[in-house]
């Protein structure tokens, strides 16, 4: 699928100035010259495996204008590329990933790309009362639990349905106990590339029981390409007046507070390392920018006919490749790439390096089982828990 794709790409690659990975770009005359232009997607044959007596693959999806393709696998649900055009034409892997499936067994703790759950981000000390009983999570994060425990939905193989070249379906059932949750949950992750070069995720679990859930993708993006160095000079906007502050280990204190007078304040479109250095006591906690911000409805944002709000908007500053963020849940997890050492091997010889990515992940507010005042996130049966993202690519030139 690759091979055609790269091929029927040949026409607009003629009009390529420069290429992903700093190859001049010559007018190609055959498939091989296109395919030497465009940084490649890991074959799928790397994840050819058995897990859990499931079996792991890598599913291609490309978008109908044929400028677009992201490649998932179903370890994790995971993005593992996503390839869109820069402001030259030229196509760019903008997430961080791995290029066979024994990388993402071996190396979990970053959630490169992945679906995270049960709940995505932290529950205090791994408790949570709800309907009168205490539930007891695995802790995975000092004494808290971090994005569904130790086996969370990253890390358990999903079973996927290739719809059509722009639409792979993935469902997974979690077992009433599983990580000490409640309830068997039925998930249903659907990735869509769609024409306008946007990757779609939609989600949808129902419960036998009362849980709680909060489900997120945890895609490190680096809008330049993935391993190309810091992310510190890209350009952001959060559309969130407020955030919620977190004690040393990264749990919400329970208050609601005003970003502004503080680094964590992007209402106006600021490079992400502009005060990263400040001494605010937030930035020491976070190692940097690791919160969650209240997202709240921009003056300029036009009413989308989808219902959904802006959530984030950020400029590659070399590449030009913009990546706007739209969602229905009340809160983002703005993580720049805190915890990454440049340890981890990435696609083409790349290194996740410190700082060299950044996640926008959509969600309801970390530790809200535990936080009566945040928005509920508990999920009864006969209710239908939907929550849409959208990764919206575009270029400034
Ligand atoms: C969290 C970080 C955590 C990272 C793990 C993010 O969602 O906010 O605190 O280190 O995930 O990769």
């Amino acid at each position: 699928m690759n091979k055609l794709f790269f091929f029927s790409l040949g026409l607009s690659a003629v009009l390529f100035a420069s290429c992903g990975n700093n190859k001049p770009a010559t007018a190609p005359n055959s498939p091989a010259a296109v395919d030497s232009l465009v940084p490649e997607i890991p074959p799928t044959s790397a994840f050819i495996d058995t897990l859990d007596g499931k079996p792991t693959t890598l599913y291609v999806l490309i978008n109908k204008n044929h400028n677009a393709e992201a490649a998932i696998t179903n370890y994790g649900a995971r993005v593992v590329s996503l390839l869109v055009p820069d402001k030259t034409g030229s196509l760019t892997d903008v997430v961080l990933g791995y290029d066979s499936i024994g990388k993402y067994i071996h190396q979990p703790d970053t959630y490169f790309g992945a679906i995270v759950g049960r709940y995505g981000n932290r529950i205090a000390k791994g408790h949570f009362r709800l309907d009168g009983k205490e539930y007891t999570l695995a802790t995975n994060d000092g004494h808290n639990h971090l994005h569904g425990g130790k086996k969370g939905f990253d890390a358990v193989v999903w079973t996927g349905k290739q719809i059509n070249d722009q639409t792979l379906e993935l469902t997974y059932l979690s077992k009433d106990g599983e990580e000490g949750y409640p309830g068997n949950l039925q998930v249903k992750v659907t990735y869509t590339l769609t024409d306008s070069n946007a990757l779609q995720i939609s989600y949808e679990a129902t419960t036998d029981k009362p849980t709680v859930l909060n489900l997120t993708n945890h895609s490190y993006f680096n809008l330049n390409g993935q391993g190309s160095g810091t992310i510190n000079n890209h350009l952001l906007r959060i559309y969130a007046d407020h955030y919620t502050p977190v004690d040393s280990t990264l749990i919400p204190t329970g208050k609601i507070q005003p970003v502004a007078g503080t680094p964590l304040d992007f209402l106006q479109t600021t490079a992400i390392g502009a005060r990263i250095n400040d001494s605010s006591i937030q930035l020491k906690y976070g190692k940097g920018y690791d919160h969650n911000f209240v997202l709240s409805p921009a003056p300029d944002d036009t009413t989308r006919p989808d219902g959904l709000a802006s959530a984030a908007t950020v400029i590659g500053d070399q590449s030009g490749i913009v990546l706007n963020v739209y969602t229905n849940q009340p809160g983002i997890q703005f993580y720049g790439g805190n915890f990454l050492t440049g340890t981890n091997p990435l696609k083409n010889g790349k290194k996740d390096n410190y700082r060299s990515a950044f996640c926008l992940e959509t969600q309801h507010f970390p530790d809200s089982p535990n936080e009566p005042s945040f928005p509920s996130v508990e999920l009864k049966p006969g209710q239908t828990y939907k929550s849409t993202t959208i990764y919206q690519f575009s270029v400034k030139k």
